[in-house]
C-alpha cells in the first residue's frame, strides 16, 4: 500500500511524486554519481575507464527513468569543486563531455528527453557551450523524460548567485523585498521551473550532499548505494525507487 499521506499545501517547485494505484513513483529523482575513480581502481585501470563506464551508467540510468515513469532526472557531472582535480582529468571528463553532447542528444531528442544544463557553464571551453546551447534549444520541445546535467555545478554559489538577482530585481524596482519569500527566491534559483527533487541517490557508500541541490534538497528522501557508480544499473534504479515508495514522506506535518 502505498505511505503517501495528505501533505499540507507547498509552494510551487517542490516536489511532484506520483502515485499510480499502490506504487508512489518520485516525479524527480536526483542523483549524484560517486566511485567512478575507485571503480577503476580496483580493477588496475586508469581513472578515466572509470569515467568512460560512468557514462554507460548515464545511458542506462536515463532509459530506466524512462522505463519508470520518473519525469524529472538531474545529474551531478561535474562539481564547482572538480576544477581542482590534476588538469589531466579535467581534460578527460570535458572530452567525455563532448563525446556525450555530439553523440548521444540527437538519441535523446528522438526518445522525447528535453535536456537542461545547470552550473558554470562559462568555465567551459566555447565549442562546448555551444554544444550544451545547442542540445536545450533542440529538445526543448519534449517533455518525456526532463533531464538536467549539473556542469560546474555548486549549490552554494547557486543560492549566492540567486540573492544577487534577487537584490537587483528590488533595485530595479521590479520585486518588492516584503514578497521575497521561498517561492519566490527559488525563481531565481538555475532549477527556476523545476520540481524539487523527490529523491536523491548517491553511489560509492558516501553519505553526504557535496553541495549539490541544497536548497532543493528539504524535503527529498536520500537513498546511499553500495555501489560505484559504472556498476550502477536499472536493477539498482528499479532498488531504489521501491525503497522509495515504502517512506512515509510528510513534509513536517503530523500523520494524525
Ligand atoms: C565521481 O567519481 C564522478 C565524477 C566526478 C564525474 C561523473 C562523470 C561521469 C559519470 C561521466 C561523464 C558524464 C556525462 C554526462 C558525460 P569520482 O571520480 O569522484 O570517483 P572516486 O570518488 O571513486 O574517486
Amino acid at each position: 500500500m502505498s505511505t503517501t499521506i495528505a501533505a499540507p499545501p507547498l509552494a510551487a517547485g517542490v516536489a511532484q511524486s506520483v502515485t499510480s494505484g499502490s506504487v508512489t513513483v518520485p516525479g524527480h529523482v536526483a542523483i549524484i554519481m560517486d566511485g567512478n575513480g575507485r571503480w577503476a581502481k580496483a580493477r588496475g585501470l586508469p581513472r578515466i575507464a572509470g569515467h568512460r563506464e560512468g557514462s554507460r551508467a548515464v545511458r542506462r540510468t536515463v532509459e530506466a527513468a524512462i522505463q519508470s515513469g520518473v519525469s524529472w532526472l538531474t545529474i551531478y557531472a561535474f562539481s564547482s569543486e572538480n576544477w581542482r582535480r590534476p588538469l589531466g582529468e579535467i581534460l578527460d571528463l570535458t572530452g567525455l563531455l563532448r563525446r556525450y553532447l555530439r553523440s548521444e542528444v540527437a538519441e535523446l531528442k528522438q526518445a522525447g528527453v528535453r535536456l537542461r544544463f545547470i552550473g558554470d557553464r562559462a568555465r567551459f571551453d566555447p565549442d562546448i557551450q555551444k554544444d550544451l546551447e545547442v542540445a536545450e534549444r533542440d529538445t526543448i520541445a519534449n517533455s518525456r523524460l526532463n533531464l538536467t546535467i549539473a556542469l560546474s555545478y555548486g549549490a552554494r554559489a547557486e543560492i549566492a548567485a540567486a540573492a544577487r538577482a534577487a537584490i537587483a530585481a528590488v533595485q530595479a524596482g521590479t520585486l518588492d523585498a516584503a514578497d521575497l519569500g521561498e517561492e519566490s527566491f527559488s525563481r531565481f534559483l538555475a532549477t527556476a521551473g523545476m520540481p524539487d527533487p523527490d529523491l536523491i541517490i548517491r553511489t560509492s557508500g558516501e553519505q553526504r550532499l557535496s553541495n549539490f541541490l541544497l536548497w532543493q534538497a528539504a524535503y527529498a528522501e536520500l537513498i546511499f548505494l553500495d555501489v560505484f557508480w559504472p556498476d550502477f544499473s536499472d536493477a539498482h534504479f528499479s532498488a531504489a525507487l521501491r525503497e522509495f515508495a515504502g517512506r512515509e514522506r510528510r513534509f513536517g506535518a503530523r500523520k494524525d
